[in-house]
């Protein structure tokens, strides 16, 4: 019998929740991704020698941080979530810790031989080396197949689909998401295996940069969107999604489509910046018409409990105002208030660089500050909200382990966004006008690292006290 259901046959119970998945993409975060980042970070804005693995150690950073940090949260909570919203639950574990075992096993490997590599050129090992990096890229490849065939199976194995509206309104997003991974997976096993064959220290930038646009646009948004879509009504009490979220999707997918054709490190032709552009503008759009559907930060739309049929009795205990909850799992909605306020600002951003650029008018705003506002802004955020919220009641647990880490996982992460994307907004005109900017910005770009790594510190060990250990009643 195959491991995930079909809703025809007499129904299964899903596997539990596998924490063991939030595990390592935290030890991945905190050893891999954000230490690398608090390295990087640290030299640039210190004014320190780069070293000669310095591109190396960023291509790490960043492939840990998409598929360790974000992408294995993904994962884990897709795994969870997404057969509960179609009713066709994965029933095994074996394919669940198997691509635990494939990923993680895949980013360690990554993380240590991409790490030494450039520190062995000449030496026997490095033809060696530089061939366990490419096979990092072929394990994690192989788990990304496997978990792709999983959720493949439960969000198109349903049968009657007009039974599961909730899960037919986002299924496009979820089908960027798989079709994202899958480039992204492929695309970045290619480029390693290139790398080894050139016995090269790093992947083709041009490609890289396609892949980790692809990973970001495909994967991550969407499926942020998606999850909001479904859990913000519930979590954050907000309206019900009744706004046609499929042509919403359709339409985000047409502007990112068009936006990345200048990414594609291909000669396309003059008119591909002008389409480009204009895709910039249309996504930018699609993005704030979500967010304003969504009510996350406006807050003027009913919620959907006041259609609901069953009223609670009056004299049940107030819940805090406007969310469902009494403060069990500490104030993460203002996580997730931030990473919508950082998305909102990547939208303007690139609909302000989309708009100038139609008229030729190149804008000074980087791709890699605009790339930070997403995955750290607004990604890692939603993460670091929603985690403490939803981990909990995965795992039979009814609040969070300390309500104030929440709290200084929110301040650490949002100086951290602000001190790495700072420097590369202002214009720098500022910094000859006032040269004392100039040595605040660099300072909070060198520690905006730390912070980072503080928020992640943060949140691991909140998870890890609310699962090992028994608290008092919240009250
Ligand atoms: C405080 C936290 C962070 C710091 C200090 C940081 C720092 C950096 C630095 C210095 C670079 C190199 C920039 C350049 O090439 O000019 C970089 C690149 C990158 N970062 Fe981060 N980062 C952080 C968080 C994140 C997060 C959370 C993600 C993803 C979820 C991420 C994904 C990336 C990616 C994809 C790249 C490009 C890698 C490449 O070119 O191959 N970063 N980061």
């Amino acid at each position: 019998m195959s491991s995930v259901q079909k809703n025809s046959v007499p129904r299964q119970k899903q596997a539990k929740f596998q924490i063991e998945i939030i595990w390592v993409a935290l030890a991945i975060a905190i050893f891999g991704g954000f230490a690398l980042a608090l390295h990087l970070s640290f030299l640039i804005g210190f004014n320190l020698s780069l070293g000669k693995g310095f591109a190396g150690l960023i291509q790490t950073h960043g492939h840990l941080q998409l598929i360790g940090w974000a992408g294995l949260f993904i994962i884990g909570i897709s795994l969870h979530f997404i057969p509960r919203l179609s009713s066709v639950p994965i029933s095994e574990f074996k394919p669940i810790k198997q691509i635990l075992w494939l990923i993680g096993g895949g980013l360690l490997l990554r993380l240590v031989s991409h790490t030494v590599l450039p520190y062995l050129e000449g030496h026997v090992l490095f033809v060696p080396i530089d061939w366990l990096v490419a096979t990092s890229g072929l394990i994690e490849w192989y788990g990304i197949l496997i978990y792709l065939s999983l959720l493949i199976g439960t969000i198109w194995g349903i049968d009657d689909t007009s039974k599961r509206p909730g899960l037919l309104s986002v299924r496009p997003f979820f089908g960027m998401m798989v079709v994202g991974f899958f480039l992204y997976a492929t695309v970045n096993m290619v480029l390693l295996i290139r790398m080894a064959l050139n016995k090269n220290v790093v992947v083709n930038q041009g490609w890289n940069e396609f892949a980790i646009g692809v990973f970001t646009g495909m994967v991550l948004l969407p499926v942020a969107f998606a999850f909001s879509i479904r859990m913000f009504p519930l979590y954050l009490r907000l309206p019900a999604a009744d706004w046609g979220v499929h042509r919403v999707a359709y339409l985000y997918l047409i502007g990112f489509g068009l936006q990345m054709l200048t990414s594609i490190p291909l000669n396309l032709g003059w008119v591909t910046h002008y389409l480009s552009d204009a895709g910039m503008l249309v996504r930018g759009s699609v993005i704030l018409y979500v967010v304003w559907k969504l009510d996350v930060l406006t807050r003027v739309q009913e919620p959907w409990t006041v259609h609901r049929e069953l009223q609670p009795s009056p004299d049940r205990r107030p819940t805090r105002p406007n969310i469902p909850d009494y403060g069990e799992f500490g104030r993460f909605e203002r996580l997730v208030y931030a990473a919508y306020a950082w998305l909102v600002l990547g939208a303007l951003a690139e609909m302000l660089i989309g708009g100038f650029g139609l008229f030729r008018y190149p804008l000074s705003i980087g791709s890699d500050a605009v790339r930070h506002i997403y995955l750290l802004g607004f990604i890692t955020n939603l993460i670091l909200g929603m985690a403490v919220r939803m981990i909990p009641g995965f795992i039979g647990k009814r609040q969070i382990a300390s309500t104030k880490l929440v709290d200084a996982t929110f301040w650490l992460a949002n100086t951290a966004a602000v001190g790495r994307v700072l420097i590369l907004l202002l214009p720098s005109g500022v910094f000859e006008v006032i040269p004392a900017i100039a040595v605040v910005v660099e300072t909070a770009f060198g520690l905006s690292g730390i912070l980072g790594l503080g928020a992640v510190v943060c949140l691991a060990v909140n998870l890890w006290k609310t699962a090992h250990v028994n608290h008092p009643k919240f009250s």
